[in-house]
Formats: C-alpha cells, sequence, structure tokens
C-alpha cells in the first residue's frame, strides 16, 4: 500500500465537475474578501486581546498583533498560489493530496478538524459569554441548567442555527454574512475612533512591561514550551511576552485561511483567491495593531478586563452605551466567525469524502441548495455537541497550534510543486521563492514553540488518533488507492502511479 500516493492536481480539478458532487459557482472577489474578515475578526480581538494585554504582553501587544500579522501574512502569500492554482475544495488538505501524497493529505485534513470545528465550538462559547452579558444588561439571568461549565446549551443552539442557515446555500449565508461584517467593521472603528479621545499617553508607560511584572486579574499564563526549555526567559511580560501573546492572539488571525475552502464556489478563482486571501488579512490586521494600541491607551493594561476588554474599556471611562454597542455588535461579528469556519469544515469534509478517505455519502451536493447538505448538518451536529459539553477556553490554544501546522504544511507544499510542477498555470505567484515559504515555515513553527507543552501534548494525541483512524479506513477505501489516477477523460489510467 503507498500512502504516499499523490493525487494529479488536474484530477482534483476534474473531480469538482462530477454530476451530484458540484458545489454551485457563486462568489466573487469581493464576496471572498467580505467572508474573510467576517471569518476572522472575531473571539480574538473583542476576548483575547484582554488576556494578552493584561497578563502577558502590557501595552506591547499591539506590537505581539504586528508579529502574528507578519507570520499570517508569509503564509497568506502561499496560499494564494496554491488556492489559485489548485482552486478545488478543501484547502490545505487538497493541496498537500496534489503535492505530498495522501498521508500528509489525511493527516492535513485530521488536522483541519482542529483549527475549524474545533474553532467554532471554540467562538460558540465566546458568544454565549457575550450572549448572557447582553440578556444580563437587558435583566434576563439565564438559568443555571442552560448555560454552565459542560452543558452550555446557549453554544449548541447558535450552531444549530447557523447550521440550518449555511444548508439553504452559499449566496445565502454570503449575503448575511455581508450585512453582519458591516456592523462588525463599523464597531471597530468604533472602538478606534472614540477610544483615541480616552487614550492617556501616561497609560503606555511601560511600554514592555518588565519580565515577571504583576499583571490583570485572572489565571496567570502558563509558560511556553521555549520557556519550558529553557530557551527563552521566563515568566510573563518582558520582550518574551511579546512572542507568548503573538501565539495567543494568533487566534484572531484564523480564518483568512479558510478563503480557500471556498475556491470551488467563486466564480474566478484563478484571479480572485489571492485578491480575497490578501485583501481580508490586509484589512484585519491593520485594524487590529489601532484596537489594540487604542485600548491598551484607555486603560492600564493591568486593569484591563481579561473577558470583555472592549466594552469594559469605555465602561472605564464612563462610557456605557458605547460599552452596550460593542457587546452587540460582538455578539453578531462571532456569528459570522461561526458561520464560516463551519463552511470551511464541511468543505473540508466533503472534499474528504469526494476522494473516500471518509465516507462517501457526505459528497453528495443537494440539487436545491447547491450545498453539501448532508456533511453540513452531520458536522454542524458534532459541533453542537461539543461546543455544549467540552471546556473550550482550556482547548482553544488547539486550534493555533493546529492551524500553524497547517501553515507550515502549505508552505512546504509550494515548494515542492513548484519543483514536480513547474508546468502549471499560476495566477498568483508567491515572491521570493524559496524565501518566503522558508520564512513561513520558521514563523509558524516559532509561534507554536511559544505554546504551552500541554497544547503540544495534546495536539500530538490528536493526531495520532487520527492515524489510527486513517490506517482503519482511508487508507483501505481511499479512491485513489482503489481506482489509481484518472486520464483526462475521466477514465483509470493504467499504468500510471503518479
Ligand atoms: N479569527 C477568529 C476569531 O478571532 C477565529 O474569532
Amino acid at each position: 500500500m503507498n500512502v504516499m500516493r499523490t493525487k494529479p492536481v488536474e484530477q482534483s480539478i476534474q473531480d469538482t465537475d462530477e454530476p451530484g458532487h458540484k458545489l454551485r459557482r457563486s462568489l466573487s472577489a469581493l464576496d471572498l474578501t467580505v467572508f474573510g474578515v467576517g471569518v476572522v475578526i472575531g473571539t480574538g480581538i473583542f476576548v483575547l486581546t484582554g488576556e494578552a494585554a493584561g497578563v502577558e504582553a502590557g501595552p506591547a501587544v499591539a506590537l505581539s498583533f504586528v508579529v502574528a500579522g507578519i507570520a499570517c501574512g508569509l503564509a497568506a502569500l502561499c496560499y494564494a498560489e496554491f488556492a489559485s492554482t489548485v482552486p478545488v475544495a478543501g484547502s490545505a488538505y487538497t493541496f498537500s493530496y496534489a503535492t505530498l501524497g495522501e498521508l500528509f493529505a489525511w493527516i492535513i485534513g485530521w488536522d483541519l478538524i482542529l483549527e475549524l470545528a474545533l474553532g467554532a465550538a471554540t467562538v460558540a462559547s465566546g458568544w454565549s459569554t457575550y450572549f448572557a452579558d447582553v440578556a444580563e444588561q437587558a435583566g434576563i439571568t439565564l438559568p443555571e441548567f442552560i448555560y454552565g461549565d459542560g452543558h452550555n446549551f446557549v453554544a449548541g443552539a447558535i450552531v444549530l442555527v447557523l447550521t440550518g442557515v449555511i444548508s439553504f446555500g452559499i449566496d445565502v449565508s454570503a449575503k448575511i454574512n455581508a450585512v453582519i461584517v458591516t456592523i462588525k467593521v463599523a464597531i471597530v472603528l468604533l472602538v478606534i475612533i472614540a477610544g483615541l479621545f480616552f487614550v492617556k499617553a501616561s497609560n503606555y508607560s511601560p511600554f514592555i512591561p518588565p519580565a515577571g511584572s504583576e499583571g490583570a486579574k485572572g489565571p496567570k499564563p502558563d509558560p511556553s514550551l521555549l520557556q519550558d526549555l529553557g530557551l527563552s526567559p521566563g515568566g510573563p511580560f518582558g520582550v518574551a511576552g511579546i512572542f507568548t501573546a503573538a501565539a495567543l492572539v494568533f487566534f484572531a488571525f484564523i480564518g483568512f485561511d479558510v478563503v480557500a475552502t471556498a475556491a470551488e464556489e467563486t466564480k474566478n478563482p484563478q484571479r480572485d483567491m489571492p485578491r480575497g486571501i490578501l485583501a481580508s488579512l490586509a484589512i484585519c490586521t491593520t485594524l487590529y495593531v489601532a484596537v489594540s494600541f487604542v485600548v491598551t491607551g484607555m486603560v492600564k493594561y493591568d486593569q484591563i478586563s481579561v473577558e470583555a476588554p472592549l466594552a469594559e474599556a469605555f465602561r472605564s471611562v464612563d462610557k456605557p452605551v458605547i460599552a452596550t454597542i460593542i457587546s452587540i455588535g460582538a455578539l453578531a461579528g462571532l456569528t459570522t466567525v461561526m458561520m464560516i469556519l463551519m463552511i470551511g469544515q464541511t468543505r473540508v469534509f466533503f472534499a474528504m469524502s469526494r476522494d473516500r478517505l471518509l465516507p462517501p455519502v457526505f459528497a453528495e451536493v443537494s440539487e436545491k441548495t447547491g450545498t453539501p447538505v448532508r456533511t453540513t448538518v452531520t458536522t454542524g451536529i458534532v459541533i453542537a455537541a461539543m461546543a455544549t459539553l467540552l471546556p473550550l477556553t482550556e482547548l482553544a490554544k488547539l486550534v493555533n497550534i493546529g492551524t500553524l501546522f497547517a501553515f507550515i504544511v502549505v508552505a512546504i507544499g509550494i515548494l515542492i510543486l513548484r519543483r514536480t510542477r513547474p508546468d502549471l498555470e499560476r495566477s498568483f505567484r508567491t515572491p521570493l521563492v524559496p524565501l518566503v515559504p522558508i520564512l513561513s515555515v520558521l514563523a509558524s513553527f516559532y509561534l507554536m514553540l511559544n505554546l504551552t507543552a500541554q497544547t503540544w501534548i495534546r495536539f500530538f494525541v490528536w493526531m495520532a488518533l487520527g492515524l489510527v483512524v486513517y490506517a482503519f479506513y482511508g487508507s483501505r477505501r481511499s479512491r485513489l488507492g482503489t481506482e489509481g489516477p484518472r486520464t483526462e477523460t475521466g477514465e483509470p489510467a493504467a499504468g500510471r502511479t503518479s
């Protein structure tokens, strides 16, 4: 059994035209950018900024956003090339299948569950916190039996509602997303512009609090793997704190890569994929650096709220109305993050089932909606169960490590595909190859090292579980394995083993 078999790029593209498995192409570059912004701006900026500034980096959190933004920019340049060269649902999964072979493709598909499904469940849990908060302000206290650790039915319910929405069709999701993104960006701009009036220069001093400083109230961060290994100074804050905070706020950037999962639903993916990916990342990075700079200028870092830093910053300067508007905006904003992460997850499962690494029933597309309804509903139920039952605050960093790993594999894939298939038409080419992909690998790996040892252990356990599933299921049933690569006409290609 050859688990390193690769699926030819042509075959992946050809699969997108199979009757009964065809997704509807309706997205433009603008839709993709709005999609990108819709999924990127969420818990990261609305919630994690507090922890990153309050207990890890202080006002220098703005630099943490720059560091994470640079790592993501390098990855985005690689994603843009592959999404324009292999515009097939499944993103990094499909791409790895064409470059590194089936085993890696499976590993990445399995890994993407951490980014997409676990990510969606994590954001659902953040959503429920804001929901409870807004309800509280309206005088309603949610009963303990529907909202609590390990039985968060509020989070589960919103996931199920969104499952219904995304089953209706990608264009319905795109329309809802466009409305919500407008609200969300308006709120972020409100924070930046209104907040500027309350910035006090004294709050920026010290800009990089000395290592070991006492931070805001809340749980103290665990040391990163680098700190555990003695390769970076210990304690929160200091210069090292900028990097541990960068690994945390990396979560805020997750999603620009999810744009690539919609490649098969894009009218002109060769031209529009790179635009959508790069534009959404550029917009979000600019907003993040500005927001974090303003918020740490409004509140001294050791007073910052680790739960709702943006809203609380306005409460602290006696602007409760703005604070409430921010909370409601965050609630709306987090909705699209979940929605698009879920769309991404269903498209990855769809592509994996089409290749029969997962049961083929999940690759059926509904005639009526043009979406893989069965996969969508099943995925939705699983994510809802995760959101209801799992202790998600502890698992959030797993989402980061999983995504960073996918970035590494994609960057390596760019290098490989340039060598193995120099002939392919690439409407977008990553600049300065091999430098940019190599820097991308190093930057992503460095951020991974800034996560905790516990996160690494959980990551390895998850991946080991994936290998077991592959050994017992996918490796035996893979379409490529059982039928071999096909020719341009769809016939099995006898004797070809590429
Ligand atoms: N980037 C997304 C967020 O911050 C996942 O919620």
